[in-house]
């Protein structure tokens, strides 16, 4: 029955006069003008009680009675709104602007309706936290010029995100502080962001950058005020109209393309810490009227505006006073040197005016009114060397060293015709370094770009390749035995290890090293280069150490995980002159482990210099660097690249190397079309495999000590002059425990060449090498190489597809390389290479037959097709796949034999070849001065 009565009345209620003001709305229209010092100016009558249906002035109802608007802008009213305000719940517009509202606002809350509110020019002194909740309807929201909670400042909260209609945000002056909020560039509909005559910092966030703003309005902030950049991202340029971002501190230069403003009227950019040269194109923004530069740090020429009618530019660093009048050549380069550099602050204060002779420039010296030096060395400069700098064509000195100078060196810079010194040190510049006249001084130590390749390799999660106690094991492989806690506690990383690896291997860039000995024609001339102690001396004597006699040929193991040095070490000073100063010109090859150089001896003699990437010399690249010295100078053969020395000086680690001339294997296999190259013959491709299955062979189980190279593929052999082959890159060596048991380590190596019980548990033994063998012998066979993302799913592994043809002697013909040239006895000896390489890619490790059995299948191959070449170098009296000790032993103890010299090389450890005649004397190193 009281449900039924309420409903009536309501009925009734609205029936009998549908404007009739809702109740509850009344009461807070009371409570309001209750709160009120001055209520008599609303002229509202003193004892009504239905605003609605009397139409009291500057309300507004909707059809129920409900109160919809009050407008009572700028009427003087003074007093406080009630807390409960927000209960008028039908509210779409305020009005209260302009008066003398005090005290806190009540929240907003839950105004769904609320369409426009303005609240500016009061003096509220407190906003609620939740007052922004729920206002879904919100367009225009102001509330400048309130001292809102004046003691501590606030925030605009992010809950106004709820109010995706709002188009006009307005809160100059209103105690807001602290960095502008990210959330407000999330509003879809803004178009007029004023804030200025806040306290607020930081940058102008990248969401703002999304947003369509006509107006941006943040001037004179409080204290520091704004900081960063001005960009100007598309699709606010195009909408903007005014922006005002006076008053802050902002930086950098104007962008260029801010002419892409086409709407902007009004730029006020004064008084921020702006740099950099006004767009000259700037002249053409033809609707750009009022523009303020003054006060800020722009320098070169005042464009002029003839569509402006306000145009201010006081207080700068240009080069001229007034619009339209260019600077000189010499400041448009020396600003064009300062762009490069991002123009930083104490130069775009002091590089004032059009004459940098007159004044007082920093770092830059003049003689006769042209500039001579500039010296700006570790002053925090940051980016390119503009290529400008060569207009100043007197210049004799540049000193930038200690900057964050990047990319390349200009080659105009070669141009300059007095420069004497050019100093770079400690700096990021990348190679190529254009070629100066020799009366140049060019200082570029210390930039690593200079020393690192390209790609990073995946050297940081590489594994401890040398173990120490391995080197104190026993000469005799087959007593190697492996310490139960190390290999235990090696296991259990393994598992956390392996998917990084797996995923490292496959990006392995392996570096290709080149090395050749060049075959003299006056044996009397031929010299090494070894030298114990460093000299900085460009005339320095190069000459043989004295050296512990026979410490390391003797192939004993010492317990230092370096090499007895003092044999092998060469100054890097040396090795500098003769890379010229690792110049790129000389640059064979990258990879991850740095950067390898031709190096050219005063007599000729090629050296390929392997120098590590100072930036990545981690542990794992030590390790590797001492691995390959300490393997290298263990086992010496004929068919292993030969270490000639190496420098570890401070940062520098660099191993030398014999040069050989034809490069890697797979570039005459798979890239010879591309490199110029003839096809390999069969029998040079048998020769190869011979050579290579007898370094492998020497290395398991011939060598003083039982090694794993880890890491053989056709990247990693290298060709000589006579396409005989040798086996390089010993970073990745293992020592081998013994014959039968595995070691357990971390996966190294490379996709497509890893065995798979290697790949799978990262157990290895020499067997993982006679996979890899019958992958490098596959290769030979098919021209294919190991694995290529590009062949057809089923081929793409040569391994597995290998495999499964080989039993099929059609597919197996029609997989032979089509460069070989086949008859009928090569197709027999193919079909033998082919049956070797599927039983050395046997999935069982054990099946797999050991080095010396393909020596066995290959070497009838070879006898049967002896090539022409045989080898003679011996007799020109440098055989470089000796140690250079023995070299010397040999040249000291006898005359030359030249008989002595076997043709087969394995055993050619103890041959003296001939003592060139002034072998000591002393030879100039090659650096051209
Ligand atoms: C202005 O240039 C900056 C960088 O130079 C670029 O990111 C931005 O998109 C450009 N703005 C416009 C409107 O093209
Ligand atoms: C001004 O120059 C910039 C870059 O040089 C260019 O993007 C822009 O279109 C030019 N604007 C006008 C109006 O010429
Ligand atoms: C202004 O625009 C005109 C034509 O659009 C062009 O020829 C002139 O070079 C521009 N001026 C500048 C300073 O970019
Ligand atoms: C231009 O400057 C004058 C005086 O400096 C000022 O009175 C006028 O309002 C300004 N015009 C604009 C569009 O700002
Ligand atoms: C370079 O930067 C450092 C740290 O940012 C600063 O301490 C130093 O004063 C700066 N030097 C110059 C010359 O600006
Ligand atoms: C080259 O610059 C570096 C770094 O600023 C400085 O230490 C060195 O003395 C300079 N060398 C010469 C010859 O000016």
């Amino acid at each position: 029955m009281v449900v039924v009565g309420f409903v009536l009345s309501i009925y009734l209620f609205s029936w009998v006069a549908h404007s009739i003001t809702y109740p509850d709305d009344f009461v807070i229209v009371d409570d309001f003008r209750k709160g009120l010092l001055n209520p008599e100016l609303l002229e509202w009558p003193a004892d009504n009680t239905d605003p609605c249906g009397f139409n009291w002035p500057h309300i507004v109802c909707d059809s129920a009675g409900r109160v919809t608007q009050i407008q009572i802008q700028n009427l003087g009213i003074e007093g406080s709104l009630p807390t409960n305000f927000n209960q008028l719940s039908m509210l779409t517009h305020l009005g209260f602007q302009k008066n003398g509202f005090t005290g806190a606002l009540p929240t907003f809350k839950g105004l769904s309706k609320l369409q426009f509110a303005y609240l500016n020019y009061n003096q509220f002194d407190m906003i609620p936290h939740d007052f922004f909740d729920g206002l879904t309807s919100l367009q225009v929201l102001s509330l400048d010029n309130n001292p809102l909670n004046k003691s501590t400042g606030w925030m605009l909260p992010s809950s106004l995100l709820n109010s995706a209609l709002l188009v006009n945000l307005s809160c100059s002056e209103c105690n807001l502080r602290g960095l502008l909020p990210d959330f407000l560039g999330s509003l879809p509909s803004l178009s007029s962001l004023r804030l200025s005559y806040n306290a607020l910092v930081g940058v102008i966030p990248e969401s703002f950058h999304g947003l369509t703003l006509k107006e941006l309005v943040l001037n004179n902030q409080e204290g520091n005020g704004i900081t960063g950049p001005i960009t100007l991202l598309p699709p606010m340029a195009s909408s903007l109209i005014i922006a005002w971002l006076h008053g802050n501190s902002f930086t950098g230069p104007i962008p260029d393309n801010i002419t892409l403003c086409d709407f902007l009227t009004d730029l006020r950019l004064n008084n921020n810490k702006l740099t950099g040269i006004v767009p000259p194109n700037m002249t053409n923004m033809t609707n750009l009227r009022v523009l303020k530069l003054q006060n800020n740090n722009f320098l070169g020429a005042i464009p002029s505006m003839p569509f402006a009618s306000n145009y201010t530019y006081e207080y700068n660093s240009f080069c001229q006073s007034k619009p339209g009048l260019q600077c000189s050549p010499q400041v448009k380069a020396l600003l064009d040197f300062l762009n490069g550099v991002d123009y930083p602050a104490y130069l775009a204060t002091s590089w004032k005016g059009n004459d940098p002779c007159s004044t007082n420039w920093l770092g830059i010296t003049c003689l006769s009114g042209k500039v001579t030096v500039i010296n700006l060395p570790n002053r925090n400069l940051t980016g390119n060397i503009s290529p400008s700098i060569s207009q100043l064509d007197s210049l004799r000195t540049i000193v930038l060293g200690g900057n964050h100078l990047y990319g390349t060196i200009p080659k105009s810079l070669t141009a300059l015709k007095y420069l004497e010194l050019l100093n770079l040190t400690r700096n990021n510049i990348s190679p190529p370094i254009p070629v100066f006249a020799t009366s140049v001084t060019l200082l570029i130590d210390q930039n690593p770009p200079m020393t690192s390749p390209p790609s990073l390799s995946p050297g940081s999660d590489s594994p401890s390749y040398w173990d120490p106690s391995m080197d104190k094991s026993p000469q005799s492989p087959s007593s190697t035995t492996k310490s139960p806690q190390s290999h235990g506690k090696k296991n259990t990383s393994l598992t956390i290890v392996m998917p990084s690896c797996i995923a490292g291997a496959s990006l392995i860039f392996f570096l290709i090293l080149f090395f050749m000995h060049r075959r003299k024609k006056n044996k009397k001339h031929l010299s090494t280069v070894l030298h114990p102690r460093e000299s900085y001396d460009p005339n320095i004597k190069i000459t043989i150490a004295e050296t512990d006699d026979g410490d390391f040929q003797s192939g004993s193991l010492s317990n230092s995980h370096m090499i007895n040095s003092g044999n092998l070490v060469i100054s890097v000073q040396i090795l500098r002159n003769i890379t010229r100063n690792f110049a790129p010109e000389n640059e064979l090859g990258r990879g991850g482990f740095g950067v390898v150089y031709k190096g050219e001896l005063h007599d000729g003699t090629m050296l390929a210099v392997k120098r590590m990437q100072s930036s990545i010399v981690t542990n794992a690249a030590l390790n590797e660097f001492h691995s390959e010295i300490s393997v290298l100078s263990k086992v010496r053969h004929r068919n292993l690249a030969s270490l000639l020395g190496y420098s570890a000086e401070g940062n520098e680690r660099i191993l030398v190397y014999e040069y050989m001339s034809r490069g890697a294997l797979n570039r005459h296999l798979f890239h010879w079309k591309k490199s110029n190259l003839e096809p390999l013959s069969w029998t040079k491709r048998l020769n190869i495999s011979l050579d290579i299955a007898r370094g492998v062979e020497y290395l398991h189980n011939l060598a003083s000590q039982s090694f794993i190279h880890r890491d053989l593929k056709s990247s990693n052999i290298l060709l000589g002059d006579d396409f005989r082959a040798k086996i390089a890159d010993f970073g990745l060596v293992k020592c081998a425990p013994d014959g039968q048991n595995s070691v357990a380590t971390r996966l190294a190596g490379t996709f497509g060449y890893l065995a798979p019980e290697y790949a799978i548990t990262g157990k290895i033994t020499t067997k993982a090498d006679v996979f890899s063998f019958g992958v490098v012998l596959m290769e030979l066979v098919t021209g294919l190489a190991a694995l290529d993302e590009n062949r057809p799913e089923e081929s793409r592994h040569l391994a597995t597809w290998f495999s499964q043809i080989k039993s099929d002697p059609e597919k197996l013909k029609a997989s032979i390389d089509p460069t070989l040239n086949i008859s009928e006895t090569s197709l027999e000896s193919i079909s033998v290479v082919a049956e070797l390489a599927g039983h050395c890619t046997a999935r069982d490790p054990h099946q797999r037959p050991d080095m010396g059995h393909a020596v066995n299948v290959l070497s009838p191959l070879v006898e049967k097709w002896k090539p022409t070449s045989k080898d003679d170098d011996e007799c020109t009296g440098i055989d470089l796949q000796q140690s250079l000790l023995q070299m010397v032993k040999g040249w000291q103890a006898a005359d030359c034999s030249l008989n002595s010299m076997s043709t087969s090389h394995d055993d050619s450890k103890g041959s003296t070849p001939s003592r060139p005649n002034g072998f000591a004397e002393s030879f100039k190193s090659t650096d051209g001065r």
